[in-house]
């Protein structure tokens, strides 16, 4: 065995050349797994004894793409297009043989190679999109030479992967290979080294003039799809080189792909999604645990409460094959809250998104009961009954009592003081905050609520737990409405103040929507119910809202009762503008004496978001998340803050901080303490630093 360089092998097998690339974890695209490559290469293409080549990866996965890492810095020659020409003008057939995922700059090397074949449980993907670039090593072009037009545009606008068995039927792959993955790709080599070279990707026509004499099907996508993609360049640029694939020659294809790459790669959208890639892993880290910290593993759970909450909660650990014990506090509940669970697995399974036994299977994994002794078996409790002190202090009293030994507590509370729910456990340290998003079995977010005195084995739990369900998680600390919450008030006390002064609802949810959020606050709040939530809350604490108060006493309680802060026709969800809520809004004003004002958008926007940024730059001073890139990652997963803007700390460092520090300081003489900068702000500005890249100490 010959080492080339530190990432590249070089291994004899008769005639067979065997390349192995070994760069932990993912094999990514760096520069010193590029120079071994080529070199390894270069050596097998010399060498007379060898007739074909592998090109195989050591570790959990073939190449996973280029290193995300080195975008941005100055290129370091030889690139991937240096690989690929090396491959093409091999007089050997080189095979790509691949486990794990082939994505990306990874795909890219595969689709260079004369054959591809694969582990059944290998996994394929061009995933440039959710990184807002697009393949920039011929992806765009031999793909569609490949498979198709119609699948490449699939595959490259979603960036989503597809399976071995799809790969070989539609082409991408020659060959699933059973058993051991290297002794496969040799005895493959050596017929392949036997009989003539196939024509090269870059050649293959046919599948390009059928999409030629179709040219309808761009616009004919564009109109299907070209919606989700909103405000988004990468997925148009993606469309232009897929339009140059199938119209212009190959060579000139690869130039504008090339040159629509280095668009994106410039572009801060594709910074902003980058960034974006590794805040989200970094999410996934807890400094200050000790290292002997482990997850227990949770093979059982129980849920109290199968309302809205508890429902969505129970069918995530269903779903990750967990049995889970549902209890609730009578029959009628119950039976309802199964009733949701089913159905909603129906609809799935109605949508093609779930096999009709595998409903069966997840119901049969949760055990309905009545009696809260019924958790005593369970490894992981969450609680998520009505939102009330007491009655949550009630439960935790009789978990303490029931509960095994070393079994964790959580609670689903979404505003309640953690701190003081634990303070009634004899084990105030097994307890934690498990907050997810409603619909729960949908939403992607999970705040996990650290109390004061939480131990860091249930947190490493929680967080452990979290991934098995494919949540995002995030660690905050207890705090009026959490991390995400509190930041979404701070943008709600200006909305309202917005109202009053002359703005009204769509002009709002305009300005959001025009940003990238894919709903408005207010449309959000008619289909989530939030305008009755609001009313009865402040009913129990006897508080009022002029405008809530007025929606609510007429009825108006959102989508679902056909008006809200909108109107709805019948069977439709369309937000539409309703002269009753102007008249409400107007009444508002009148009552507080303002003289109302057509406010530019551009003020409505800013007095949305810096609020925002300016409440997380109080969370972080509290130290209550631990990073700022963790707010952005709960507002992207938890509040549709468009993911090409990185997220509220990301934006705030793309507009500038000093910037926005000073248009605050005008805000705050015309509209009070809300826009007073905080004080890390401040420092940040006087240190000129930015605030996306602020870590509050553990
Ligand atoms: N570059 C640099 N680092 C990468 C990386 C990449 N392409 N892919 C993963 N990593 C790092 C992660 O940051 C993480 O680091 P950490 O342990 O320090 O946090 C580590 O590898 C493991 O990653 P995950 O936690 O994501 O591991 P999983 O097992 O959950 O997932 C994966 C593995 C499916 C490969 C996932 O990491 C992934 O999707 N990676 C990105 C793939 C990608 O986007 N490729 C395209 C890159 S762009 C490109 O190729 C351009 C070309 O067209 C020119
Ligand atoms: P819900 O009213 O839909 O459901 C609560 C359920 O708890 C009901 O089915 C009720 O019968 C049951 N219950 C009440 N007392 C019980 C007891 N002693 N034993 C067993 N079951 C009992 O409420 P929802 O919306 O599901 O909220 C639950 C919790 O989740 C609350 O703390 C809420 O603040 C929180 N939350 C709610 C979100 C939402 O959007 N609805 C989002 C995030 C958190």
């Amino acid at each position: 065995m010959a080492h080339i360089n530190d990432f590249v092998t070089l291994d004899r097998e008769g005639v067979v050349a065997i390349l192995t690339a070994d760069n932990p974890p993912v094999n990514a695209l760096s520069h010193g797994l590029r120079v071994g490559l080529l070199d390894g290469l270069t050596q097998a293409v010399a060498d007379p004894a060898l007739k074909a080549i592998v090109l195989i990866c050591a570790g959990r996965t073939f190449v996973a793409g280029a290193d995300i890492s080195e975008f941005g810095k100055a290129p370091r020659a030889p690139g991937l297009h240096d690989i690929v020409a090396a491959i093409e003008a091999s007089a050997k057939p080189v095979i790509a043989a691949i486990h794990g995922t082939a994505l990306g700059g990874g795909l890219e090397l595969a689709l260079a190679c004369h054959y591809r074949i694969a582990v059944r449980s290998a996994r394929f993907g061009l995933p440039e999109v959710k990184l807002g670039l697009l393949p920039g090593g011929g992806g765009t072009q031999r793909l569609p030479r490949l498979v198709g037009i119609a699948k490449a545009m699939a595959m490259i606008t979603t960036g989503d992967m597809i399976g071995a068995d799809e790969a070989k039927e539609i082409g991408l792959i020659d060959e699933i290979v059973a058993g051991d993955l290297r002794a496969g790709a040799v005895a493959f080599a050596e017929k392949a080294a036997a009989r003539a070279k196939p024509p090269l990707v870059r050649d293959r026509d046919e599948k390009i003039l059928a999409a030629r004499a179709n040219p309808g099907v761009f616009d004919e996508f564009r109109k299907t799809h070209g919606r989700r993609w909103r405000g988004q360049m990468a997925p148009n640029h993606i469309m232009k080189c897929l339009e140059a694939a199938v119209n212009l020659p190959f060579d000139q294809g690869i130039a504008e792909e090339r040159r629509l790459f280095q668009e994106l790669l410039a572009s801060d959208q594709s910074k902003a999604q980058r960034y974006f890639f590794f805040a989200e892993r970094e999410a996934a880290k807890i400094p200050g645990l000790t290292p002997d910290t482990k997850p227990v593993e949770i093979k059982t759970v129980a849920v109290i409460g199968a309302g809205t909450m508890g429902g969505g909660i129970t069918m995530n650990f269903a779903n990750a094959g967990i049995p889970v014990t549902l209890i609730e506090q009578d029959q009628k509940n119950l039976d309802r809250g199964l009733g949701v669970i089913r159905r909603n697995y129906e609809n799935t399974a109605a949508r093609g998104g779930l096999a009709a036994d595998d409903i069966e299977k997840r119901m049969a994994l949760i055990e309905p009961s009545l009696k809260i002794e019924d958790v005593a078996g369970a490894d992981l409790i969450i609680e998520a009954v009505y939102e009330n002190m007491g009655l949550k202090k009630e439960i935790f009293q009789k978990l303490d009592k029931l509960a095994r030994k070393g079994a964790i507590l959580a609670t689903n509370t979404s505003a309640l003081n953690i701190d003081e729910i634990a303070a009634v456990a004899s084990r105030p340290e097994s307890v934690i905050g498990l907050h997810f998003f409603s619909p729960a079995n949908v939403m992607r977010l999970l705040e996990i609520v650290r109390a004061a005195k939480t131990a860091d084995w249930v947190v490493a739990t929680s967080m452990a737990v979290a991934r098995k369900i494919s949540k995002v998680a995030v660690l905050v600390g207890v705090c009026d409405g959490f991390v995400g919450n509190r930041i979404m008030r701070a943008r709600g006390m200006q909305s309202e103040r917005l109202l009053i002064e002359g703005a009204l609802p769509q002009q709002i949810d305009k300005v959001l929507v025009d940003f990238g959020f894919p709903m408005g606050p207010y449309a959000v709040t008619d289909m989530g119910g939030g305008i009755e939530l609001g009313w009865r809350r402040r009913q129990e604490i006897g508080a009022k809202n002029f405008i809530g108060d007025s929606l609510a006493e007429r009825g108006r309680f959102g989508q679902k009762a056909g008006k809200g802060f909108y109107h709805y026709e019948p069977g439709s969800r369309a937000p539409l503008p309703d002269p009753e809520v102007e008249e409400i809004i107007k009444e508002a004003s009148r009552r507080e004496g303002v003289d109302r004002r057509a406010i530019p958008d551009q003020e409505i926007f800013e007095r949305l978001i810096y609020p925002m940024i300016n409440e997380a730059a109080k969370i972080l001073e509290e130290r209550k998340a631990l990073r700022a890139s963790d707010i952005d990652v709960i507002w992207v997963y938890g509040y549709g803050w468009p993911l090409w803007r990185g997220g509220p700390m990301f934006y705030a460092d793309l507009v500038g901080l000093k910037k926005i520090r000073d248009r605050m300081l005008e805000l705050e003489k015309q509209h009070g303490s809300l826009f007073k900068p905080a004080p890390l702000i401040e420092r940040l500005v006087a240190e000129d630093k930015g605030i996306a890249a602020y870590k509050a100490a553990a």
